[in-house]
Parts: C-alpha cells; structure tokens; sequence
C-alpha cells in the first residue's frame, strides 16, 4: 500500500529538478498527478511511460493559468487532494543594479503565481476535505526564505513571501481541515543550480557547509514534500520544514 493511494496532486514545476522528483515519487506512492511546467515536451520526456502522471504544459504566470490549471485536474481526475506548488526561478543582481523586470520575474512565479492558484485551488481542496477529512497545500521556500546572499534581493524577498503567505494560508483553512506547510531546501543540485554545482570548486565549498557534508539531491527534498503531503501530516501546519543537510546550522 502506497502513501500516497487514492490522492490526486497537482505539482508545478513538475519538469525538472524537485518538481520532477515529487511527481515521481508521489506517482509511486499511489497519486494521480497533474505535473504542470512548460513546454509540455519537457515534461512529457522525463516522466515518459508514468501513466499515473498526467502532463499539462502552461506557464503558470499567464492570466487564465490557475483557472486552466484546477479544470484540467477536475477534468482529468476529478478532485484535489494536494497543492504542490514548487515551480520557481532564480536571479543574481545587486539591489543597485536590479531593474524592474527581474524584480517583476521573479516574484512573478515564485510568489504570485502560488497565491493565484491556491485562490483558484480553495473551493476545490475544501471540498475534498469535506469529503475525505482533510486536503493538503505544501509550498517550496527555501532557506533563503530566513538567509541570504550576494544578488539575491528579489529571490530572497519572494521566498520570504512564500513563508508568509503559507503561514496565513494555513490560519484561515485550518477549520476546513486543509494544512498548509511549506519546504526550505538548501543547496540542490537541480536544473536551476547545475551550471554552479559543475564546477568543482563551488560545489566543494557548499558540500563543506552542509553538516551532512553534500549536496541534496531532489529526492530529498521531495520526500520531505511527501511527508507533509502525507496523512501522517495530520496536525502540522504553518510548518516551515527545513531540508538542508545542516547548511544553515552555523551562524
Ligand atoms: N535547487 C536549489 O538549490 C533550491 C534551493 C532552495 C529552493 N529551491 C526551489 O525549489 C523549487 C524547484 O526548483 P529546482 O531547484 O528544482 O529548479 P529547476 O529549474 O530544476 O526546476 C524548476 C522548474 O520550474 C519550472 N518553471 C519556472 N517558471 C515557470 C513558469 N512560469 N511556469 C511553469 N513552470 C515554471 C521550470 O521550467 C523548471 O522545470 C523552486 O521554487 C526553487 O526556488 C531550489
């Protein structure tokens, strides 16, 4: 018996690095998903033969996108169960130098787009927690959601934002059985960190900060996904679940 069997999930940024590794494990589990990323291709190729995997290529900044989003899953499976709202981008520019539009871009998909299609996913989940006694949000932060570096103002900002908007989600859909958390990943090797982590002496230096002394891998952080998609998750909520291998245990 699987964690996951009877859910049904939708996960954005389902084509690569984290979002990829959740729908996978999440689909071997027992879920349904719907893995949102764009182009359709790309997600199609990596989860290619995974039946329990649905693929839907949309941008999910654009205007229709959450409304598109929650039909295509009522559609396709008829209910939600969980919210995986991970999809996210990065950016490097000092607070001097940033122009509008990277501020704009960045907390365009990292913070905006997750508070749009959670509005979007509310009736739907709440339902289904009237229906099965509980219904899942869990969000991607990151732990420069409380840190920071060097040309990260807008991503930090964003990720702060998914902190808050989690927590507040979590206070008003308590009462309706929904929880809403939020993951913290530190130092990832993914699509968006590959380019970095190649190169071995900057992959030495993050490995050397982790106490677990390596890189994460998606899969762990998708497991720490899991279990606050879980039932097991039953009474957590407002939870921000730091998955780092200790990176961020020394000051
Ligand atoms: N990799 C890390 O070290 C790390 C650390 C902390 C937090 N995170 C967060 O983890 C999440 C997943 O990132 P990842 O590291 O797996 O990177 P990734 O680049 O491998 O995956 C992110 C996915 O999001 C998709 N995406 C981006 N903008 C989109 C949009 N507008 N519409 C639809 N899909 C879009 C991309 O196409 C990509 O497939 C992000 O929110 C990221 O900020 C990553």
């Amino acid at each position: 018996m699987g964690r996951m069997d009877g859910k049904i999930a939708i996960i954005t940024g389902a084509a690569s690095g984290i979002g990829a590794a959740s729908a996978g494990l999440f689909a071997q589990e027992g879920a349904c998903v719907l893995a949102v990323d764009r182009p359709q291709s790309a997600i199609e190729q990596v989860h290619a033969g995974n039946n329990a995997i649905a693929a839907m290529g949309c941008d999910i900044t654009e205007k229709d996108a959450p409304r598109r989003i929650v039909a295509a899953v009522l559609e396709k499976f008829g209910a939600i169960d969980i919210l995986f709202n991970n999809a996210g981008v990065s950016g490097r520019s000092f607070v001097e130098e940033m122009t509008d539009e990277e501020w704009d871009r960045v907390n365009a998909v990292n913070v905006r787009a997750m508070f749009r299609l959670c509005r979007e996913a509310i009736p739907a989940l709440k339902q289904r927690a009237k229906e099965k006694g509980r219904a899942r949000i869990v969000n991607t932060a990151s732990v420069m959601a409380f840190d920071t570096d060097y040309g990260l103002a807008a991503y930090c900002a964003s990720k702060a934002g998914v902190g808050g908007l989690t927590r507040t989600l979590a206070l008003e859909l308590g009462k309706f059985n929904i929880t809403a958390n939020y993951v913290c990943p530190g130092a990832i090797y993914t699509g968006m960190t590959r380019t970095n982590f190649d190169k071995p002496e900057i992959r030495a230096v993050w490995e050397k900060k982790a106490a677990l002394r390596r890189l994460g891998q998606p899969i762990d952080i998708a497991r720490g996904a899991l279990l606050l998609a879980s039932d097991e998750a039953d009474f957590i909520t407002g939870h921000e679940l730091v998955v780092d291998g200790g990176l961020t245990l020394r000051t």
